[in-house]
This record gives C-alpha cells, structure tokens and sequence, in this order.
C-alpha cells in the first residue's frame, strides 16, 4: 500500500507515470486518509496559498478553478474567506469522490498534463497547490493556466523545492515574466510541510493579455 511507504517524507518522487500519481491517489483518498495525514502533518500550503491570493483578489465573486483539487482542501480555505464561485478538476475520480458537497460548482476528472476542456479566458483566478511536486503536473501547465484566466487575472501556486529548478519551473516562470504573460506579485519560500522537511515556492502571479 502507497501509504505504508510514507517515511519522513512523502515519496512522491518514487511516482513516475500518470498511471502510478492515479492509483497512489486513488488510494490515499480513500476513507479520508489524504486529510488525516496533511493534518497530522501540518499540511500548511493550502491556508498559506489562499492567505497570499486573498490579499489580490479582493472580489469575492471570482470565479476560481482549483487546479489538483485533491480532497478539496484549499475550496475549504477558499469557501470559508466568502469565495463561493469554485471549480476543481483532479486525476484521481477517487479523491474528487472525497470532496465535501457544496464547496466546488463543478468537480472534473482531468489530466492537466494535457490541454484543458476550458475556454480561454474563463476564470479570474487559478489556484495551483501542492500538484507541482515529483512525477506530478509539469510546469507546461502554466501556459494553460494564462490560457484559461481573463486579463488581469491572478495564478496562484506551490511548487515543491525538491522540482523547481530541476524540472524547470524557476525557467518557466521567469520566460512567462519575459514574454509579458504575467506579472510577478509574489514568489517566496512557504512553510508548507515543515513537519517532513518539505518546503516549497509559493507564487502569485497576474495575467497580462493585452
Ligand atoms: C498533494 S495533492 C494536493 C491536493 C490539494 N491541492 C491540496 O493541497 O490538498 C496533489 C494532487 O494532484 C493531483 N494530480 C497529480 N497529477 C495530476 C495531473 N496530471 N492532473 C491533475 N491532477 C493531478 C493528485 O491526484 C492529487 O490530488
């Protein structure tokens, strides 16, 4: 069983297909057990990542897509600061069955490795945590991620310490910065699972379209 590997960290970076991150959700969300273990880890980054983006996206009515949903941990979050407008789409059909009804519009089975059955412009934010990690979405979805929200718009996320520079995260942000895709509001180290040692960079960053 995947959670009988878990030592002193997360062995994410064992998972290598889509195939494997699928099933290793599949069964950790099963029977709760993805949130008994982010509390009793101190999972931080979904509170942590939602305290920055309510700081920018001052209108409670913002449509949001959740990106990597998982058991809806950061809807929580989104929900009980007065954001109701919430979409999430994950891998795993069986941690999205985990989500608390009411908290998300819409809940997808996605792939976000690949395009994303959304039209472009549709949201004014994207909020992207603890999915940037070893074996799981590459940082090519941040070019959907700008697809996908308005002008002016805001993407949040964490990226994992362990992948930013080798699977090219750092690069990816700062060519989106070059290109004039967006604009850097923050990007600093978070505590996000001090408990297993595991940091990550937390960005917030707002889409230019024009
Ligand atoms: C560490 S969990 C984070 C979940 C949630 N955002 C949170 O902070 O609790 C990572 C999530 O990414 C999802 N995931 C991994 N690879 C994915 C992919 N290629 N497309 C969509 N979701 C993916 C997993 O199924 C899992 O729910």
């Amino acid at each position: 069983m995947a959670q009988q590997d878990i030592g002193n960290k997360v062995p994410l970076h064992t998972l290598k297909t889509a195939n494997e991150v699928k099933a290793f959700y599949d069964e950790w969300g099963s029977g709760g057990q993805y949130n008994k273990d982010m509390q009793s880890w101190n999972y931080t980054g979904p509170q942590e990542t939602v305290s920055v983006f309510s700081r920018y996206a001052l209108d409670p009515a913002s449509v949001i897509f959740d990106a990597g949903c998982g058991s809806g941990l950061v809807g929580k979050e989104l929900f009980s600061l007065g954001y109701h407008q919430i979409h999430g789409g994950d891998l795993s059909q069986r941690i999205l069955d985990t989500v608390p009804t009411g908290l998300y519009r819409t809940l997808n089975q996605m792939d976000l490795n690949v395009a994303v059955d959304v039209l472009d412009d549709t949201f004014d934010a994207v909020l992207c945590v603890g999915t940037f990690t070893f074996g799981h979405v590459k940082s090519d979805a941040l070019y959907e991620f700008i697809r996908i929200t308005k002008n002016g718009g805001l993407i949040a996320f964490t990226v994992n310490e362990g992948v930013f520079i080798s699977e090219g995260f750092e690069r990816t942000i700062k060519s989106l910065e070059d290109e004039g895709k967006w604009q850097q509001c923050v990007l600093s180290k978070s505590n996000y699972m001090k408990s297993k040692g595991v940091s990550a960079w937390l960005g917030l960053f707002r889409v230019v379209k024009i």
